[in-house]
């Protein structure tokens, strides 16, 4: 079991993991087969800046973030703000590094996590150049069993607006069963009116 090899590893109690994530030990870093899977570093601050904005146009329909594209003074500070987030195990931003070049190729993460499942949320958006080549789709799966593998997932999930087929079609390719559609869940940035697709993964105890 997952919890027993933490328990056994950090020397600390079940509870302590819930109240104090910080005490769980995992790695910043993990590969898949073209990707380097990690947390931010202060250098991608400008690597990541250009990423965004040169696919600005394919983010502005559904993340609000990419409305108007920050400075790159402004991923300096928010990139050393989610290295702080990603050690205290708030929140897990991830970069996707294409081992072959070393260029950032988007943006992943585990989100909302509650520990005391545990269970975390995917996001992701793709850099422009690197769109339809199924990398998403592999970072995802890698992640995915990060998760579960290494965090001791016990469900993971990915939401997304009905409309973005192209989100929809990542959970899809991923395995990810859809579980429920929210209906009028919630509204998007430009104020309408959505429903959620609820894609999950689940690994119960024995
Ligand atoms: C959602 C998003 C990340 C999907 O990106 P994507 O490039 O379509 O996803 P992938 O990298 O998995 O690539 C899949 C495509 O590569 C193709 N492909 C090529 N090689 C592949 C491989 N080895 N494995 C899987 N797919 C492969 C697939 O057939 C698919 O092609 P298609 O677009 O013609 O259907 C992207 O559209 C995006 O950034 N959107 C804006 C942000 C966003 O909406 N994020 C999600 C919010 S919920």
């Amino acid at each position: 079991m997952i919890e027993t090899e933490f328990l056994r590893r950090n020397s600390v109690s079940m509870e302590d993991l819930v109240e104090n994530p910080i005490l769980r030990d995992f790695p910043y870093s993990f590969e898949t087969e073209r990707l380097i899977i990690r947390g931010p570093l202060p250098e991608d601050a400008a690597p990541l800046h250009a990423a965004v904005v040169e696919s600005q146009e394919e983010l502005k329909p559904w993340m609000p973030w990419a409305m108007e594209v920050p400075t790159e003074a402004w991923y300096r500070v928010r990139v050393r703000e989610g290295q702080l987030k990603f050690l205290a195990r708030e929140d897990l931003w991830l970069m996707l590094v294409h081992k072959a070049t070393g260029a950032i190729i988007g943006g992943s993460g585990l989100h909302r996590i509650d520990w005391n499942v545990p269970k975390f949320e995917i996001g992701y958006w793709v850099r422009t150049s690197y769109a339809g080549q199924g990398y998403v789709t592999e970072a995802v799966k890698g992640i995915t069993d990060f998760a579960f593998d290494t965090l001791g997932a016990r469900r993971v999930e990915i939401r997304c607006d009905v409309k973005n087929e192209r989100s929809a079609a990542v959970a899809r390719r991923a395995g990810y069963p859809l579980e429920a559609t929210f209906h009028c869940d919630a509204r998007d940035h430009f104020g309408h009116l959505r429903d959620t697709y609820i894609f999950a993964k689940v690994r119960r105890e024995e």
